[in-house]
């Protein structure tokens, strides 16, 4: 029995590629226009996806203004208002957004997560991430950024105290009994009083408790704290492993740390980021690859490149082969995977650096039956549980997977053709957590 897969689409920006708003018939105002985002969104519902995926930075990604002023990821909606308004319109996909655990306070999360699952029937997903973006710092008071650490020792127990916010009530809490003029039982409500190293929270919410329980937790940190954040409260990872043989490690590594916290390895679904680009031939997607990296500009693609690199790339000839690049002490990964790059598909400097520019992350590029053969290949060797679909240009490649692609995935038995249940949890095949004030 082939097993099943998890698909989530990475919607803010509603793709990565900086070339993305420039591929011809593409909508350039995806990001920021209410009734293309709602279009989208029914069209991944009907395909049966698992969820739409607001992320979220606090910022304007850094990046210099000279690159900024070229990229359509500059402006989008606030994840909580776009997915309130996206709840209505939609009845059973998921809707996952990110909230920072440096940035923001635990109350405000905990109520903003509470409200959009009751909002949504129980459809609601938290991504925790501690904000690696330096220039956030400064739009919240801050002139330095908060060390790496201390942000991880703030996330774990910001955990804490908004799962146990979203515990305040019992299920069973509010008996609105008209007869007798009593709203709720005092008896099941607990008030947190959270006194800790970094929070303190005294409780209780002022919101019943969340139709899943708890909105379904998210992870996408790959680093040593983020991977034992997520073996120890995540049930779904966003990840970007570049190959299936990194997957597969950082796969076994995040599941293996579970059985210290008494979890289930099942109870953790795993997503690695995969843009997917497809064609009618493998030729025929290559080359809508190929004008689609040909449409981020050589000023942003040089600069990505020469970070990739380690080495100032702006005076290479842009239409002749990568020249031999010294070692640095920078960036030995990035310079090794440009090289490699550079030799299996024969770029040349411009080609290099517009691939850098525009998505540089994994990507399945060719026919919906070749590209399913990849993503089963990951699934079935223990490299994933499903894919965060990140898409080339909009609307074309949203209509292209969710057309093309996902019945060969249905097909081959590896994507629901219907959803079974109606909440993310179920989607995602994870339980609803007992409320750990009022066991059942
Ligand atoms: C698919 C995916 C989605 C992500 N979404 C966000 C996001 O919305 N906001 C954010 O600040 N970081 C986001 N990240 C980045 C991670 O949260 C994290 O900051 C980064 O991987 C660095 O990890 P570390 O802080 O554990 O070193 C995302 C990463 C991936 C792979």
């Amino acid at each position: 029995m082939p097993k099943p897969m998890h698909l989530t689409a990475f919607m803010r920006p509603v793709s990565l590629h900086t070339g993305a708003w420039r591929y011809p018939g593409a909508f350039a105002d995806a990001n920021f226009n209410f009734g293309h985002l709602k279009s989208f969104i029914q069209k991944l519902e009907a395909a049966k996806f698992d969820a739409f995926f607001m992320a979220d930075h606090l910022a304007v990604l850094n990046m210099p203004v000279e690159a900024l002023k070229r990229s359509h990821t500059v402006t989008s909606f606030e994840p909580f208002t776009l997915l309130s308004a996206l709840a209505a319109v939609t009845e059973r996909i998921g809707l996952a957004a990110t909230a920072s655990t440096t940035f923001e306070e635990p109350y405000h999360v905990a109520r903003r997560f509470a409200s959009l699952d009751h909002i949504s029937n129980g459809r609601a997903a938290w991504n925790i991430v501690t904000t690696s973006n330096p220039d956030t710092a400064r739009n919240f008071g801050l002139d330095e950024h908060v060390e790496h650490g201390e942000r991880y020792k703030r996330a774990r127990e910001f955990f804490d105290v908004v799962t146990g916010l979203w515990d305040s009530f019992a299920d069973d809490a509010f008996i609105r009994d008209q007869q007798a003029g009593i709203f709720f039982d005092p008896g099941r409500m607990h008030v947190l009083d959270h006194k800790g190293d970094e929070l303190s929270v005294r409780g209780p919410l002022n919101i019943a408790r969340p139709v899943q329980g708890w909105p379904v937790i998210v992870q996408a940190g790959q680093s040593e704290p983020g991977r034992q954040l997520a073996a120890e409260t995540a049930e779904l990872v966003f990840c970007s492993p570049r190959d299936l043989a990194a997957a597969k490690t950082l796969y076994a590594d995040i599941k293996g740390r579970m059985s210290a916290f008494n979890r289930q390895r099942d109870h953790l679904k795993i997503l690695p980021a995969a843009f997917i680009v497809l064609g009618d031939t493998v030729e025929d997607a290559r080359a809508k690859r190929a004008t689609l990296d040909s449409l981020v500009h050589y000023d942003s693609g040089i600069a990505s490149l020469s970070i990739a690199l380690g080495h100032d790339a702006s005076g290479f000839d842009p239409d002749g082969p990568l020249p031999p690049i010294p070692e640095t002490n920078a960036s030995k990964t990035g310079r090794a995977q440009v090289l490699r790059l550079a030799e299996e598909e024969g770029l040349t400097v411009r080609q290099l650096a517009q691939r850098y520019g525009g998505y540089s992350g994994l990507a399945f590029v060719g026919t919906p039956d070749s590209v399913a053969d990849e993503m089963e290949a990951w699934v079935s060797q223990g490299g994933a549980d499903g894919f965060t679909v990140v898409f080339p240009y909009l609307p074309q490649g949203l209509d292209d997977i969710t057309r093309d692609l996902v019945p060969v995935l249905q097909r081959r038995g590896l994507f629901r053709r219907e959803y079974e249940g109606s909440t993310l949890r179920e989607h995602l095949g994870l339980p609803r957590p007992e409320n750990q004030f009022f066991p059942a």
